[in-house]
């Protein structure tokens, strides 16, 4: 499957995943691998952190206005980002429901937290209203929402068909309709779930991603393993061998320093690829893998390494892919769960 084929199976692609995995990460690659492919993506930022704009070089946190991250390049599409949280979509909903004049009293005075505790999910109903707003209003080819980490993520995903069973009538069951039809529509919208190849992230990925299938109904597109060690052939060679091959003479201490770091390297691989298998038999959706980058801080440059390789897993994958029955998890042909 080509990139511009994946970016536009649906207009609305949800990253979500277990905290600190890398779904910031991965939405900005996604990003910018719709942006390389000359498509204009929206990022939404559910919760309001600097995480996003960090990525992109770009050192204010986002507003509830979109902001260009990325401008347009040629042949390339446009980045732009900003934030959705729950308080900004309820001040919108009010707004726009006719009641602009109390809306800032009630949020300022906390009021808004009172409704929310009463009714619960409003919160995620509104800003997943808003989403869909987007999804049908705006001309931009890709919206690509961070989701809020794992546990909160199938909260997020599921408010909505909680709160159709609660609600009879009115405007909110009409908001949570809304949210459920276009959650549940595989050529509306998907999830991208990220996962390290580790034990934790990979039992919660497992977990998260049949709680989405069964509650939510929603199509999976695939899981993103962050973070795999890049192969390094030749570790596993003698390095006073290698060393003596080159005509050098490394001091005892420096050889075992290199053993160690050798051994190390490969211990970890070793059980990447563990989780790697172990993934794949338990969750039959197609894995994208991306590397992990020995750098201090991830900024536009390796978003545009993780874009390229998120590519190259997008290009391995089979055309007719996702958004189709064939991206759901079928319970009946996956292994036991872990
Ligand atoms: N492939 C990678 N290689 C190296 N560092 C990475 C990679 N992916 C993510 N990181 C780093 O790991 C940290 C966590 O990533 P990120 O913020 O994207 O995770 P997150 O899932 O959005 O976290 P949170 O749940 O807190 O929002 C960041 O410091 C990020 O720069
Ligand atoms: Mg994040």
């Amino acid at each position: 499957m080509d990139p511009v084929g994946f970016c536009t199976q649906t207009r609305l692609l949800i990253v979500a995943g277990k905290g600190g995995v890398g779904k910031t990460t991965v939405s900005a690659a996604v990003a910018r691998m719709a942006a390389d492919a000359g498509l204009s993506t929206l990022l939404v930022d559910v919760e309001g952190k600097g995480g996003l704009p960090a990525v992109f070089g770009y050192d204010e946190l986002l507003g509830y206005e979109e902001t260009v991250m990325a401008p347009q390049r040629p042949g390339a599409g446009e980045i732009r980002a900003r934030t959705l949280t729950p308080d900004d979509a309820l001040l919108e909903y009010l707004e726009e429901h006719g009641m602009r004049r109390i809306s800032r009293k009630l949020l300022s005075s906390g009021a808004i937290d009172v409704v929310a505790t009463a009714v619960p999910g409003i919160k995620d109903i509104l800003v997943l209203g808003k989403v869909k707003q987007l999804e049908q209003g705006s001309a931009i080819d890709l919206i690509v929402v961070d989701a809020p980490a794992a546990g909160h993520a199938v909260t997020f995903l599921t408010s909505a068909s909680g709160l159709l069973d609660s609600v009879r009538v009115g405007p909110i069951r009409a908001q949570a309709q809304d949210v459920v039809d276009l959650l549940s529509n595989p050529a509306r919208c998907q999830v991208l779930l990220v996962t390290l190849p580790e034990e934790t992230p990979v039992n919660e990925v497992v977990e998260t991603a049949y709680k989405l299938e069964d509650r939510v109904g929603v199509s999976l597109a695939a899981v993103v393993v962050n973070g795999l060690y890049p192969p390094r052939p030749g570790l596993d060679a003698d390095p006073a061998e290698v060393a003596e091959r080159q005509g050098l003479r490394l001091p005892a201490t420096e050889l075992e320093q290199l053993r160690a770091a050798a051994r190390f390297r490969l211990g970890r691989a070793a059980l990447q690829a563990e989780q790697v298998t172990r993934l794949a038999r338990s969750l039959p959706l197609p894995q994208l893998p991306l590397p992990y980058l020995f750098t201090t801080e991830v900024g536009w440059p390796e978003v545009g390494i993780l874009a390229r390789a998120l590519a190259a897993g997008v290009r391995a994958l089979p055309i007719e892919r996702a958004a189709s029955s064939s991206g759901t998890v079928d319970a009946s042909t996956v292994s036991p769960r872990p």
